[in-house]
């Protein structure tokens, strides 16, 4: 039956061809981009099992500096420490993007600092306040509404590729997070219940991969300290009070703030001061 014609034509398109609107599409991101390096390629897929991986089997191919993969959805997203990323279909943002920086492998975390930044510019553009919690997530309300997931390749002690996957919640439901996640999916918020109104995916992966450009040539031109200042006005950690559990030991503390090797320092309850390399970080205030 062709509902349109049985509608009448000043009735609200139908649910079916809304979705097909919101499709990701490379030409409707490309209208929208505006970059030197990000984007020089861009792939979509369907459903992949990971953005990452895709893209790391593009890098080892020879992918150039700024491509992009994206996709609907994913089988097997991962996120940090080894844990899963909530990936449902043709609803958010799941990307991965290439670098290939003249770099040592000790500069890649604060060079990975361009994906949040990007992040949360993207969603600052939407007028919406965000913040970053170390190392890379965005929380907006205080519920994290994306992620970053940095990976290197090094060969001989050289940098050899850095890899940013980034996910953001964007038109999920809140119901949907919950039952996937169980109690973390409290913790866990989409753009489109603090904004109330859904948004628009190809518009975001534009506005995200310009930033991210834009990011990239600061960190060339300026390098990581020019990243770490910008970073440090958007961080919600420095001077609270948190929780960090690491893969043996958990501790409480408060955070001092980010090191120039962008690691997190925290002082623990008996006043040792700690470098957390990698683990999860809690707000307790
Ligand atoms: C985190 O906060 O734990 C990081 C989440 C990163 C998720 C993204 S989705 C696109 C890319 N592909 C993956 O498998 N992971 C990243």
């Amino acid at each position: 039956m062709n509902v349109s014609r049985i509608r009448g034509r000043d009735t609200p398109v139908p649910t079916e061809v809304s979705i097909l609107q919101d499709a990701l599409s490379i030409e409707l991101i490309r209208r929208q981009l505006s970059a030197q390096a990000v984007g020089r390629q861009i792939y979509l897929f369907g459903e992949v099992t990971s953005t990452n991986e895709v893209l790391r089997n593009l890098a080892k191919a020879g992918a150039r500096e700024g491509t992009v993969v994206l996709a609907e959805g994913q089988t097997a997203g991962r996120g940090r420490l080894g844990k899963t990323w909530f990936s449902p279909f043709g609803v958010n943002l799941y990307a991965s993007v290439l670098f290939r920086p003249a770099i040592g492998p000790t500069e890649a975390p604060v060079f990975s600092f361009i994906a949040s930044l990007a992040l949360a510019d993207a969603i600052r553009a939407l007028g919406l306040a965000a913040a970053i919690k170390w190392p890379n997530d965005v929380l907006v309300e205080r519920k994290k509404v994306a992620g970053v997931l940095a990976e290197v390749a090094t060969s001989d002690d050289r940098l050899d590729y850095v890899m940013l996957g980034v996910g953001v919640n964007l038109n999920v439901e809140r119901k949907a997070l919950v039952a996937a996640l169980g109690e973390a999916g409290r913790a866990a918020g989409s753009l489109r219940d603090v904004a109330g109104k859904a948004i628009d995916r190809n518009a975001f992966a534009a506005s995200f991969l310009s930033f991210l450009d834009e990011w990239l040539l600061v960190y060339r031109d300026r390098g990581g300290a020019a990243l770490l200042s910008a970073w440090r006005d958007r961080d919600i950690l420095t001077g609270r009070r948190v929780q960090v559990r690491e893969e043996r030991i958990t501790f409480d503390g408060k955070a001092l703030g980010v090191h120039a090797d962008g690691q997190l320092v925290v002082e623990d309850s008996k006043g040792l001061t700690r470098k957390v390399v990698s683990g999860e970080v809690r707000l307790l205030d």
